[in-house]
């Protein structure tokens, strides 16, 4: 028996994501597990929750399953039941096959089916559904990302009562490519649902602005949109995301991970220099990019591949989808091929890692690295690099691309275009060769930056605008 939850417990505060926090997965000898669900809106949403009394709508991550509501410590972990085909047009099609590329400028090429639309707006409306049982009388909710932007209005049909904040951890594109989108008119609707719209930089709140603008010929004035044939009005600004700074730099400075990390340089044979890269395995994160980069560096001998390594962490993702498939193929063959040109006997040019590990692991990675490649072609805010420099406390360095997020707050990085590959070539050079205690000053100053603007930060304020909203926070 699972805990009845339409009728007798209902909570103030309520989260809608696409996933819950765990993943549920058979093992080979039929035991179920609850595993860690990957990416950043988890990493950032697990801290803010931990604790809270509320409740997480989200799907468990696996098909046709749909275990009754459970508590993991305060929080209510709320399952939202996705049948196979479900997985296949409302996730895997419309989710990460039309929007994904939309949103990240069209890295790859977008595919349009009606049926993925209609299966995502079923589910976008169970999920509004489900939220509904849960939310108490005048409940705060907040809905998470790309896949459940028509849960908004949705859910203010069902509930008046409810104050309602959505916040997109993803870019939010230019008018020129979201009009392409079949969907654009209802998802644009379906936001405007919501009380309040948080995005990850000012130029994407200003992308939704004229969205508004221009598909729904809406006035705007400032940040706030009239929404059309209504008298509401809706906020969208920046919030930018972040991380728990001060749980992780305690981990990382803890003696295991210090050891372990200690450990590592050594299993690598100590090198000179480590490079490293931490990333789904996403077209978005410019792996190839990265990879050509340092191939041609070898090729050039510019880098001597005796003292210097890169270490490439890349945890599956969405893998029946063709664009992530054919990225996999690339990669490895890739890193196949600059290993049998480079690599000399008894060690590897790339050391390559297709999987999860511990947190423990990560943040002794990081603390092993002297510098860390954070290439996207675009990313809403990219996690990894405010991880990166939480963790190590020396003369690391941290080469960032522009099209991140985090560019527009971690100023004292080796900023780069990644598309410009000799220009990523230099910048590696360049953080390879700063002195260190130039480098140490750089990480310090970045470190700082992280620690002021932590995840709590940042849930105090998105939590504080959405309550004003269209107000403004004074502060
Ligand atoms: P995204 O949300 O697009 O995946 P982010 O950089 O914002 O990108 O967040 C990725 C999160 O996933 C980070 O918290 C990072 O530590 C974690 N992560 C990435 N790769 C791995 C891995 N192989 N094992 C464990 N955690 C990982
Ligand atoms: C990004 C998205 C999240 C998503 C995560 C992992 O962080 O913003 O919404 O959960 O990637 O992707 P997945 O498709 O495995 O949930």
């Amino acid at each position: 028996e699972g805990v009845e939850v339409s009728s007798a417990h209902t909570y103030d505060f309520v989260i809608a994501a696409n996933r819950l926090p765990v993943d549920r997965v058979v093992t080979t000898d039929g035991s179920v597990e609850w595993q860690r669900s990957p990416g950043g809106l988890v990493t950032a949403m697990e801290s803010v929750m931990r604790g809270r009394d509320a409740a997480w709508v989200g799907w468990s991550g696996q098909a046709d399953e749909a275990p009754e509501p459970f508590k993991d410590d305060n929080l209510l972990l709320v399952p939202v039941e996705l049948s196979a085909d479900e997985v296949t047009s409302y996730y895997e099609g419309q989710s990460n096959d039309s929007l994904w590329p939309i949103y990240h400028d069209v890295i790859v090429p977008a595919t349009f089916r009606r049926s993925w639309a209609a299966a995502y707006e079923k589910v976008n409306r169970r999920f509004a559904q489900r939220v509904a049982d849960v939310a108490a009388e005048g409940a705060t909710v907040w809905i998470h990302d790309y896949q459940l932007q028509l849960v908004p209005r949705m859910l203010r049909v069902l509930r008046p009562d409810v104050r309602i904040g959505w916040f997109n951890h993803i870019p939010f594109p230019p008018v020129e490519l979201f009009a392409q989108l079949p969907v654009r008119h209802s998802l644009l609707m379906g936001l405007l649902g919501a009380d309040f719209l948080g995005f990850q930089r000012p130029a994407d709140a200003e992308n939704f602005l004229r969205a508004c603008r221009r598909l729904l010929m809406a006035k705007t004035k400032g940040d706030v949109v009239e929404v059309p044939d209504s008298d509401r009005r809706v906020r969208a600004a920046a919030v930018p995301i972040s991380i728990d700074a001060a749980d992780l730099a305690a981990l990382a400075e803890s003696e295991p991970v210090k050891a372990r990390a200690a450990e590592i340089r050594e299993q690598l044979g100590n090198p000179r220099t480590i490079l490293l890269g931490v990333d789904r395995l996403d077209y978005t994160k410019g792996i190839r990019h990265r990879l050509k980069a340092f191939d041609e560096l070898l090729r050039d001998g510019r880098l001597d591949p005796t003292d210097t390594m890169l270490v490439q962490v890349a945890s599956p993702s969405r893998e029946r989808v063709d664009a992530y498939r054919e990225l996999r193929h690339q990669v490895e063959r890739t890193v196949g091929n600059i290993n049998g040109a480079y690599s000399p006997i008894g060690s590897t040019a790339v050391t390559y890692m297709h999987r999860s590990f511990p947190r423990e692991e990560m943040a002794a990675l990081y603390r092993a690295a002297d510098v860390m490649l954070v290439t996207p072609l675009r990313d809403g805010m990219n996690l990894v690099a405010k991880e990166y420099v939480t963790c190590h406390d020396g003369p690391g360095a941290l080469v960032l691309s522009e099209f991140t997020g985090a560019a527009g707050e971690l100023k004292q990085a080796f900023r780069c275009n990644p598309h410009d590959i000799e220009a990523l070539k230099n910048t590696i050079l360049t953080a390879i060769d700063t002195p260190a205690d130039e480098r140490s000053r750089r990480m310090r100053a970045l470190r700082k930056q992280v620690a002021k603007n932590d995840v709590q930060a940042w849930a105090t304020k998105y939590l504080d605008a959405l309550r004003l909203a269209p107000e403004k926070p004074t502060a």
